[in-house]
This record gives C-alpha cells, structure tokens and sequence, in this order.
C-alpha cells in the first residue's frame, strides 16, 4: 500500500497547482509508480498535468443504469464497473491520472458510488504514492471519499477566508475520527508571508504552516494559457518550495 497525498483546500487557493507540482516532484525525486486522482467534479488537473482525460469514473455511473440489464460475458456488476474504472485511467510513462467527475447525478447510485469507491480504492493501492487533488470545501473529506490520507496538504491562500477554511478542514478531520498520518498547513501565493490577520485566524485554530509556496509567475504564465504545469523550470520558485515541503516530510529526497 502506497502513500496518499490528499491536497485541499479553499476554492481557487491553489490546490490543482500544488497538486501537479506535487506529481512533478515525485516523477523526478522518487522511483515508485505514481497515481493522480482529480476528485474535483470541475476536472482540470488533466490540463495542468498536460493530459486529457476522455471518460470520467462518474460517467460509468450514469451509463451503468442504462447497460445495467445487458452485461457483456456474464459480468456482474462489479466486475463491469472494475473493468470500466480502469478504462478511465490515462497512462504516461512516469504517472496515471484518473478523474472521478460527478459524484451523483439525478438518480439513486447509492451501490454503484459504493461499488466505485471500491473499485478506485483498489486501483490506488496498486501504486506507491497517490496525489488527490479534491474539490473546494468538505465534501470529500466529510464523506470521506478521499479515504485515509498519509498527507492531508490543506493550501492556505493569503485570505482570512482562506484560513478559516483551513480551521473547518482540521476540525473536521479531528471530529470524524479520519486518521490522517500528517497535516500540512501550506501558506500559497504568498509574497511577503501571511497577513497578521491570516496568522491570527491560523493561531486560535492551532495551526502551524508548514511551509510556503511563493506567487510563481512561471506558474501563472503556464497556467494561463492552459500548460502543463509540469513545464515548470527547477529554479522556479513555487517549484522549489513543493520539493521543499516534500522532503521535509520524508516523502521524496531533497534537490
Ligand atoms: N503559487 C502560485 N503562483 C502563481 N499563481 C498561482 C499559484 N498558485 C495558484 N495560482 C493561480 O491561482 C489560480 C487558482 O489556482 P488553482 O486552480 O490551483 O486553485 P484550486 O484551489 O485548484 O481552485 P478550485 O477550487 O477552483 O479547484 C490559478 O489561476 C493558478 O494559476
Ligand atoms: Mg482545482
């Protein structure tokens, strides 16, 4: 069983960038396989890994009422839904991106939600280090599709709002019971550090910052114009501080 990233945050604080900075960063610094999950129903971590995915595991859901009566070879239903979550999968040599898309339509997908979380749970274990990329606020972790983390990386933007999500996120993950291995408050965006205001809100939670993220104009270039974040060059600053953040918690090797 390999070791899980989970990286949240508000919207827009930066938790896709962080998060293909991240896969950049193991791709480069350790030699284990590697699995993206982009668990935002808005996916654009495909386009921020410089790849495009064409089926998402929610659009299995929605086709599995319709196919359900007809499965191909005497499948059950569990099978079929395993087989089609890994045709969702897209392969690179170094990684492999999976996105989970909607997490409900209309209907009632109570066993195939079930049975896909399975499933995808399964495929996670089958690498060494898995970085998800959530979406904005607490729905993942309050229904706990982001499983157990080994790093919950919780990306704090210079705003107040920012930090008292980052409070609710702690808070939350405390009062489930979901043990999570280390959190990670990481400060991004950052140019001459956080406000007084920011640090306040941080403190009365009890939360230390981990580590800062500076505003990378290579970054915002890349991302602007919808390119691979994977692009970013080595001296990059924001880049830097990932690598930093990774070594400092014992996941990948300095460099
Ligand atoms: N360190 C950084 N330097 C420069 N720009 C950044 C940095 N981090 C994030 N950005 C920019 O901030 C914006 C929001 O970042 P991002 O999309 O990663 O946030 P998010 O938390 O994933 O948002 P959402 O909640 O919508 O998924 C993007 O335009 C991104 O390019
Ligand atoms: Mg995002």
């Amino acid at each position: 069983m390999g070791k899980s990233i989970v990286v949240t945050g508000k919207g827009g604080s930066g938790k896709t960038v962080l998060s293909a900075l991240i896969v950049k960063a193991l791709m480069e610094r350790v030699s284990g396989t590697i699995l993206a999950v982009d668990a935002d129903p808005n996916c654009n971590l495909d386009r921020a890994l410089g790849v495009a995915v064409e089926q998402t595991v929610g659009s299995i859901r929605e086709d599995m009422i319709d196919e359900i009566t007809s499965l191909p070879g005497g499948m059950t239903k569990a099978e079929y839904l395993a087989y089609r979550t890994r045709e969702c999968l897209v392969e690179t040599d170094r990684f492999d991106l999976i996105a989970m898309g909607r997490p409900e339509g209309p209907g009632c997908y109570c066993y195939a939600n079930s049975i896909l979380r399975q499933v995808v749970d399964k495929l996670a274990k089958e690498y060494d280090y898995v970085v998800i990329d959530c979406e904005a606020g607490l729905e993942h972790l309050s229904r706990r599709t982001a499983g157990r983390p080994d790093y919950l990386v919780v990306v704090v933007d210079p705003s107040v709002r920012s930090a008292e999500t980052a409070r609710r996120v702690v808070e939350l993950t405390g009062s489930l019971g979901t043990p999570v291995g280390q959190t990670l408050i990481v400060a991004n965006r950052c140019r001459d550090g956080l406000s007084p205001a920011v640090r306040k809100v941080l403190q009365e939670g009890n939360l230390q910052v981990a580590a800062e993220v500076p505003e990378d104009e290579n970054v915002r270039a890349l991302d602007d114009a919808g390119e691979s974040l994977l692009k970013v060059p080595q001296d990059s600053p924001a880049y830097r501080a990932v690598r930093q953040i990774l070594q400092q918690a014992g996941i990948a090797e300095a460099g």
